[in-house]
């Protein structure tokens, strides 16, 4: 098998990239690990930053969209009975973001790229050979079978737990890492969101009411890290919700609970995004914590700027954006970076805080209740930086 970029992995960085290549003429197939039915249930992400639903627009895969997200132009900051409320487009130029799973993206990718181009899935790469030649080659087993796919460039977009990160050989990349001590406990909920997104820092630990529809909540409690989830039966969740949330059962809906995860709260960066042919995107590069919501948006940033770049080298030779690709790529990376560190430090308990520090924490949120320029600073950020800045 032979195209021009072998994409590894169908999660928004793989799919993004291979609609913008297919828009632009250039050849490439996506392999997959998984299925389709399992990539399609994946519950993650669900805050689309302006430029990401842009990017759908421009791909012309926007319809269900815009018909059925929400559209977000409140955050809520709820601590000690005080509430610091953030009118998102009076901070930030107007802009807003959507609210929309990003199961409900990869859906609407995948069923774009049916009628588009080449993918795989069930297809787990297992190796990739030659990345520094001009004929890199992913190995792959699909249906039992070990297949060759010969490529000009391999994207690796096949998020933390990858090959393709682990391809580069380790002397070549710097690895940045910091792993926060506690993890979120997500749940969907069938039951009426809290009107805004509100986001809660408490003595108890952090906590965070979003939604997904009308009739459906979206909401986080911090935990332990490795937290057993057997130790959250369905009462005590709702309990530390109500507590942390300082909402009552009227505002606070109790549905039944029908998802329950626990996902890492970490930051890590592997620069540069590049090793000879093999380009590096989404979380298989990088991984911000999820306070502020920046990981689905910043892949597909990385995207946005590798699909010019391939271009720009396929069809003319010209490989000066492809050398650019990581320091361009790694601005925004590291702001984004610098961000969600920051919402993640401002709103959760650290175990080894002092009331000293804990003293900090509620006085730079009550500095943020008081003043209009640090309100703009947690606003323009939230909505995202626009892509000039990359
Ligand atoms: P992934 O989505 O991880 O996709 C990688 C794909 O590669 C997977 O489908 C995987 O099966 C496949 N793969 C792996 N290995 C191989 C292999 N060897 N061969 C072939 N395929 C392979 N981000 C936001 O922007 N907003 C949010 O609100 C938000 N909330 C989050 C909440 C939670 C609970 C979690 C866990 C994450 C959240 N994120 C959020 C982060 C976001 O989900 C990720 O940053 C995003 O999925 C990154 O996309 P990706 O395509 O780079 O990687
Ligand atoms: C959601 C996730 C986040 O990480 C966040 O900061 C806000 C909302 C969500 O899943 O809706």
């Amino acid at each position: 098998m032979r195209t021009q970029v072998g994409i590894v992995g169908a999660g928004p960085a793989g799919l993004f990239l291979a609609l913008l290549l297919a828009r632009d003429g250039i050849d490439c197939i996506v392999l997959e690990a998984r299925s389709r039915d399992y990539v399609e249930g994946r519950v993650r992400a669900g805050v689309l930053e302006q430029g990401t639903v842009d990017l759908m627009h421009e791909l012309g895969v926007a319809e269900r969209l815009m018909r059925e997200s929400m559209i977000d132009r409140n955050l809520d900051i709820r601590f000690e009975g005080q509430l610091i409320h953030l009118d998102l487009p009076g901070l930030a130029g107007g802009r807003e973001v959507h609210i929309y799973g990003q199961q409900e993206v990869v859906k609407d990718l995948i069923a774009a790229r049916l009628t588009a181009v080449q993918q795989l899935f069930e297809a787990e790469s297992i190796a990739i050979d030659g990345i520094d030649t001009a004929r890199p080659v992913i190995n792959f087993r699909h249906k039992g079978e070990q297949h060759a796919l010969e490529c000009d460039v391999v994207a690796g977009c096949d998020g933390f737990h990858g090959i393709a990160r682990a391809s580069v050989p380790q002397d070549a990349l710097a690895v940045h890492d910091h792993i926060f001590p506690f993890g979120w406990l997500g749940i969907l909920s069938e039951s009426r969101p809290l009107a805004d997104m509100t986001y809660a820092n408490h003595d108890h630990g952090f906590a965070l009411a979003s939604r997904r529809s009308p009739r459906i909540s979206r909401l986080y409690v911090q935990c332990a890290v490795d937290e057993d989830i057997a130790l959250w039966p369905d009462a005590r969740i709702w309990e530390e919700l109500h507590i942390r949330l300082n909402a009552d059962h009227d505002e606070l809906v109790e549905g039944r609970i029908f998802q329950k995860g626990v996902t890492p709260v970490r930051s890590f960066v592997a620069a540069p995004m590049r090793q000879g042919r093999l380009f590096l995107a989404g979380d298989a590069a990088h991984i911000v914590p999820p306070t502020g919501a920046k990981g689905l948006n910043l892949a597909a940033a990385d995207v946005r700027v590798l699909a010019r770049a391939l271009t720009a080298f396929l069809r003319r030779g010209d490989d000066r954006l492809l050398e650019g690709y990581s320091d361009t790529c790694l601005r925004r990376v590291w702001k984004t970076v610098r961000y969600s560190t920051y919402m993640t430090t401002l709103l959760h308990r650290f175990p080894a805080h002092s009331t000293f520090e804990r003293r900090i924490q509620l006085a730079e949120l009550d500095y943020i209740a008081g003043s209009h320029a640090a309100q703009t600073v947690v606003a323009e950020n939230y909505v995202g930086l626009p892509m000039e800045t990359a």
